[in-house]
């Protein structure tokens, strides 16, 4: 039986004082982690608060990107290690606005995944197609590759702790969600490649998120479906009432 994660993803939303102000809102609030796993990642200029404010709840606290390296002359960029030290649990890594406008390949989020793990942070790895490509019948075949390309080089111990968020890049922000049988599929075939690359109590164990468009009103039914584990929300994981309602589905 895998645990549900549901996993907020605020991109570059919020002031600092609203940030405050919701996990105040929400710590006390979300279910308890034995049930669920709460998750907000954040800008990360409010990691070290958040991550103070959530100590001791059931609320756990990830950051959007970091680098692969430990140190060094890299400008303005945060390091696996300085996250470790403030005691982050998750890092989304490879999300599609990342991959789009920042360049990150394939071969960066390989690295940073290890990194990650090797500094005791949950990886949130994220896949997905274009409109385009799924039009074109390819949606297993970028998706799968990403999944490969990422889990390269890993024991399947490591893997069976791993998060994959699925997004469709069509329905992120846009209000188009995929329907749940859609998104089941892609998370089957997911799943399926990690048997392939690893064996079948590797792929029951490992957490695959649906994300794009997900609402407290479409929720319920992709969580209903057998190879969909939780949510990567954007949007709706923004206001206190939308977000525990999320939470409160589950
Ligand atoms: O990472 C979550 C995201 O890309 C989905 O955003 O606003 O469609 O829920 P949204």
């Amino acid at each position: 039986m895998r645990k549900p994660i549901i996993a907020g993803n605020w991109k570059m939303y919020k002031t600092f004082d609203e940030a405050v102000e919701f996990v105040e809102s929400v710590r006390e609030a979300v279910p308890s982690d034995e049930k669920v796993d709460a998750v907000i990642c954040a800008p990360a200029l409010y990691l070290p608060t958040l991550v103070d404010l959530a100590t001791e709840t059931d609320l756990a606290i990830g950051a959007q990107n970091m680098h692969f390296e430990n140190e060094g002359a890299f400008t303005g960029e945060i390091s696996p290690s300085q996250l470790e030290a403030i005691h982050v649990d998750y890092v989304i890594l490879g999300h599609s606005e990342r991959r789009e406008y920042f360049n990150e390949t394939d071969e960066a989020v390989n690295k940073k995944v290890k990194a990650a793990l090797s500094h005791g942070i949950v990886p949130i790895i994220c896949c997905g197609e274009t409109l385009e490509e799924r039009e074109a019948g390819q949606t297993e075949e970028k998706v799968s590759n990403q999944v490969k390309a990422a889990l390269q080089g890993f024991s399947s111990e490591e893997v069976a702790h791993m998060v994959i968020a699925y997004e469709p890049i069509w329905a992120i922000g846009t209000g188009k969600t995929a329907t749940a049988e859609d998104a089941n599929h892609v998370c089957g075939q997911i799943r399926k490649v990690v048997e392939e690359l690893y064996d079948n109590s590797t792929a029951q164990q490992i957490r695959i998120q649906y994300g794009g468009s997900v609402k407290p009103d479409n929720i319920e039914e992709l969580l209903s479906k057998e190879h969909i584990d939780g949510a990567l929300v954007g949007g709706a994981s923004l206001q206190v009432e939308s977000y525990l309602a999320l939470l409160d589905k589950i």
